[in-house]
């Protein structure tokens, strides 16, 4: 018989991975809730339009796409951008500004598969409408930063990679480059880390070889590492990249007031693949080096019009599942017990599980997780089944017990163990967790 497996990259989550993720999600949620973001969701199948020469080359090279039944051309979401541009775009006077936004979803990417990288992952978006200054970047770093907190990683464990795309682009325009030959440019830095001198091969292709001494000054942008060494670099150009020296100013110096300078490094040398980015840019990594971006985002102040909304300044990023995950489960940090019951009945013969029936029913009611062996099995293997379940109590209806009126609660941390009254047992199990 033919066994069907999953397609490559495709994940399946059984209970314990869907527990874990589970986790993830919802310390995400509470972070964005908590720095007044409202959620929203939207269809995982869209217009393939959608995506053609707006998400840039590499994720249109990805897509899964397909013609309906309709003969319409559509694809799986690749990313939330676009979709959230045309929510936006469609009612944006009706909407309360600021809008502040996220979601939780699946998206697929035909990618070629290691580690962290697969064809079918999650994302945490959060995104900020018709907010022109830096003041949303600081938002919305600040937002990165604390999802990545909530789980007890540190400055040690990860950072987040400011640059600039303006900044860029002034610096190319001031050094006499056009605009094609400034994207091709940016081409080439964003693929420098990966390919060093290799990421200029285009470049040469379509423009002829640089000239050194602009390569050089190229290079050097590109490896500036501080606020100090940004002005330095652009003190003699004025204009426009004197004045973007502000908005820089104004992001680090709310990051500073907000105690987050420890987690944000300046880093030219990101300037980010998709096509729509606009301004400030950003990606989060793990200190070690070993995994692929944890988080990307940045301003994309035309795309919302693009996308035939009204004009409306954007700045979002998203933070992936799949390499998050991975860095959780490296430092120790990935709970293992994110799906425990609060209680666990280990029950005698008929009698026994009579009595526990009510009790069970009743707590279950009163919003305590519990649960029992469905079936008569040997106390001793209903202990053992208590403690795997990582349970935090035991109630214990023996038949002794329950011919006597009592229940006997067992602290499953401790192993401490005394008997109540069966008709105390709910106030004393409420009370017990109240203090917990
Ligand atoms: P992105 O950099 O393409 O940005 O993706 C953001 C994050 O999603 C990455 O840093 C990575 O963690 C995760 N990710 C991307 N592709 C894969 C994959 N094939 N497998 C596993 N994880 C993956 C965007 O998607 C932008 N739309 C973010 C954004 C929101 N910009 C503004 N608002």
């Amino acid at each position: 018989m033919a066994t069907f497996q999953t397609l490559p990259g495709f994940r399946e989550f059984y209970p314990e991975d869907l527990a874990r993720r589970n986790h993830v999600f919802r310390l995400w949620r509470q972070t964005a809730v908590n720095f007044g973001f409202a959620e929203y969701d939207a269809p995982v199948l869209e217009p393939l339009e959608l995506y053609k020469a707006k998400s840039g080359e590499e994720i249109e090279a990805q897509l899964f796409s397909f013609t309906d039944k309709g003969g319409r051309d559509v694809a799986l979401r690749p990313e939330m951008t676009p979709t959230v541009c045309r929510l936006v775009g469609a009612k944006a006077n009706a909407l309360k500004r600021p809008i502040k936004w996220f979601s939780i979803a699946e998206f697929y990417r035909y990618e070629r598969m290691q580690k962290g990288r697969g064809r079918c992952f999650n994302q945490f978006n959060a995104d900020i409408f018709g907010e022109p200054g830096p003041e949303a970047e600081i938002e919305l770093i600040a937002l990165l930063v604390q999802c990545l907190c909530a789980f007890g990683l540190t400055e040690q464990d990860f950072y987040v990679r400011l640059s600039d795309r303006n900044l860029w682009f002034y610096y190319l325009e001031a050094l006499g480059l056009d605009d094609a030959r400034i994207r091709a440019v940016l081409g080439a830095v964003d693929r420098y880390e990966k390919y060093g001198d290799d990421a200029f091969k285009g470049y040469t292709e379509q423009f002829g070889a640089l000239d050194p001494a602009l390569k050089e000054k190229i290079l050097a942008f590109l490896q500036i590492k501080s606020l100090a060494a940004l002005e330095q670099t652009l003190a003699n150009l004025g204009g426009k990249p004197a004045e973007r020296l502000a908005d820089w100013r104004k992001v680090m110096g709310g990051l500073e007031a907000m105690g987050l300078t420890r987690f944000v490094t300046v880093d030219l040398g990101v300037v980010r693949g998709l096509a729509y980015y606009t301004g400030f840019v950003f990606e989060a990594f793990d200190r070690k080096g070993e995994l692929r971006a944890l988080a990307g985002g940045g301003r994309y102040d035309d795309l919302v019009q693009k996308l035939g909304g009204p004009a409306l300044p954007a700045v979002g990023f998203a933070i992936g599942d799949m390499t998050f995950s991975l860095l959780l489960e490296q430092r120790g940090l990935m709970p293992t017990f994110v799906s425990a019951p609060d209680v666990y009945c280990v029950i005698g013969g008929e009698a026994a599980r009579r009595t526990a029936f009510a009790d069970i029913q009743a707590l279950r009611a009163s919003g305590r997780r519990v649960e029992y062996p469905l079936k008569e099995v040997a106390f001793g293997k209903q202990f053992k089944q208590a403690a795997d379940s990582g349970a935090r109590i035991a109630l214990i209806y023996g038949d002794d017990e329950v011919a006597k009126g009592v229940v006997k609660i067992r602290d499953l941390r401790d192993r401490s163990e005394h008997e109540v009254r069966a008709g105390d047992l709910f106030t004393v199990v409420r009370d017990f967790f109240a203090a917990d």
